[in-house]
Order: C-alpha cells, then sequence, then structure tokens
C-alpha cells in the first residue's frame, strides 16, 4: 500500500508537470480518469499476481464502468503511464508498457485474432501513442517513438520514429524526415496499384514519342508531377 501511494504521488506530478490543461494536483488527483484506471489497475495485477484472477478481472471491469478504459490485469505496465481523456483506451492480457508513456483517448493495444500467448504489442520507454490509433499483434514499439491519430500499426517500429497511416509507416526517423522509395514497403495494394499505373504510364510516354518519331527518352513530367514521382520519398 504504502508502495502504491508513492506511486499515485508521483503520477500526479507527472501530470502536473506535463499537462498544461492541468491547474492543480488536487485537480489532478480528482478529475484525471486516465490516472483512476491506472491506479485501479495497480491493485488489479496485484490480484492478478497473486492468482486471484476473478478478482482482478471483475474489478478491472469495475474501473471500466468507471472510467471507460479496460486495462487487463494481467498487462505489464511501467511507471508514470499517463492515458489523457481516456475513454475507449483497451490494454490487452500480454501488453507490455514500458516508462513514461502517454496514451490519449481510444488507443488500442490489442491482437490481430490470430496469434496465441504473447499477442498484444510491447511500448518502449516514452513513446506517444495519438488518439484512436490501433496498434495490433505482438510487435514493439521503440522507445521515444510517437504514433499519429488514427494510425494502424501492425509492424515493429525502431526507437526514435513517428509512424502515421493505415497501415502505418514511418515519416521521420531520428529526427529525419523518411522517404519510402519502395511501395512495397508500405504494404498497401493501393500504392502497389499506384507504382504499376506509374510505371505503365512510363512505358506509354516511351511509345508514343517513339510513334511520333522522336527520340525514345520522354519529356520531363510537368513539374508537379515531377516532384510526386521523384522528389518525395514516400512511404505511401
Ligand atoms: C503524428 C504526429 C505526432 C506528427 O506530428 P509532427 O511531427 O508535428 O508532424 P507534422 O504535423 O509535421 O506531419 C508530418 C506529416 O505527417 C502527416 N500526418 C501527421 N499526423 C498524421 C496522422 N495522424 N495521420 C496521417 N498523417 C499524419 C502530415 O499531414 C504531414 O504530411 P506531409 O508532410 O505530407 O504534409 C501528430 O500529427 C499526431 O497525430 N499526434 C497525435 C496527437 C493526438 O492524438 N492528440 C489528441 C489530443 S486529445
Amino acid at each position: 500500500m504504502p508502495h502504491l501511494l508513492s506511486l499515485i504521488r508521483e503520477d500526479v506530478t507527472n501530470v502536473t508537470e506535463h499537462d498544461p490543461a492541468a491547474k492543480s494536483r488536487l485537480e489532478v488527483f480528482l478529475c484525471y480518469a486516465g490516472l483512476h484506471a491506472v491506479w485501479f489497475y495497480r491493485v488489479n495485477h496485484w490480484l492478478w499476481n497473486h492468482r486471484l484472477f476473478l478478482a482482478g478481472r471483475w474489478l478491472s471491469q469495475v474501473a471500466r464502468l468507471l472510467t471507460g478504459i479496460e486495462i487487463h490485469p494481467g498487462a505489464k505496465i511501467g511507471r508514470r503511464l499517463f492515458i489523457d481523456h481516456g475513454m475507449g483506451v483497451v490494454i490487452g492480457e500480454t501488453s507490455i508498457v514500458g516508462d513514461d508513456v502517454t496514451l490519449y483517448q481510444g488507443v488500442t493495444l490489442g491482437g490481430t485474432g490470430k496469434e496465441h500467448g504473447k499477442r498484444h504489442p510491447t511500448l518502449e520507454d516514452n513513446v506517444v501513442i495519438g488518439s484512436g490509433a490501433k496498434i495490433l499483434g505482438n510487435i514493439i514499439v521503440g522507445k521515444n517513438c510517437r504514433i499519429g491519430a488514427g494510425s494502424v500499426v501492425l509492424r515493429n517500429v525502431p526507437e526514435n520514429s513517428t509512424v502515421v497511416g493505415v497501415p502505418g509507416h514511418i515519416i521521420f526517423r531520428e529526427g529525419k524526415r523518411v522517404v519510402i522509395t519502395d511501395p512495397k514497403q508500405i504494404n498497401d495494394p493501393l500504392s502497389e496499384a499506384l507504382a504499376a499505373v506509374a510505371t505503365e504510364v512510363e512505358k506509354l510516354r516511351a511509345r508514343v514519342r517513339k510513334l511520333e518519331g522522336f527520340e525514345e527518352k520522354s519529356e520531363p513530367f510537368s513539374a508537379a508531377l515531377q516532384h510526386i514521382m521523384e522528389d518525395i520519398d514516400y512511404q505511401i
């Protein structure tokens, strides 16, 4: 119990220092449902670890009723987890969450429905997951990563990266903009279709030039198209 109290104090201090919306420690203690859910989880996890599975599960459902946040008591969560706003957050049974992680409302740390055993994600320290993002499967999101609102992440993410999109792809890594040169890296059928169309257009342009009696090399693309096809290293 003394340990829980010191964790509560630490959580309140953390939010007071980092959330510009927080006006006082008392407000944070009383009004932040995300913290209440984490404090419930600490008790539920203790019950779970002492093989009081039903009690842990039942209390986690009470916490869900009160906060709108569902944290499975079997999940392993580090210190100073901040669930901002909170409603709709789900953290699955085999998730592992490092220290100083921030989750916004509607985040799911879930399974893909195909796996057994460790089937939920691992978030390393200092990760921020934007609202509505879904992190699915037994994947690792490396430390200091930021996942954009609404993203769906299905693959490991190397540390110090920013990921956006469905399916998620890296847009920044180690502070530098990432440009995808191979659309297959994005694993998005639409990007493959676009790449196929671009290749076909290139072939047709060359053929038209030939039929017109010019040399095979085609004219440069318009400036806008040139930018899209060459200048942007796009991980679509
Ligand atoms: C992903 C995120 C961290 C990136 O922030 P950033 O480093 O400042 O990046 P930028 O805003 O410069 O965006 C970089 C590119 O990613 C795109 N992008 C940013 N966020 C995106 C998202 N969630 N989904 C899809 N694309 C996104 C931008 O359009 C931009 O594309 P462009 O360069 O082709 O124009 C931020 O946009 C985000 O989603 N944060 C989550 C915040 C949140 O959930 N808040 C809830 C508060 S209640």
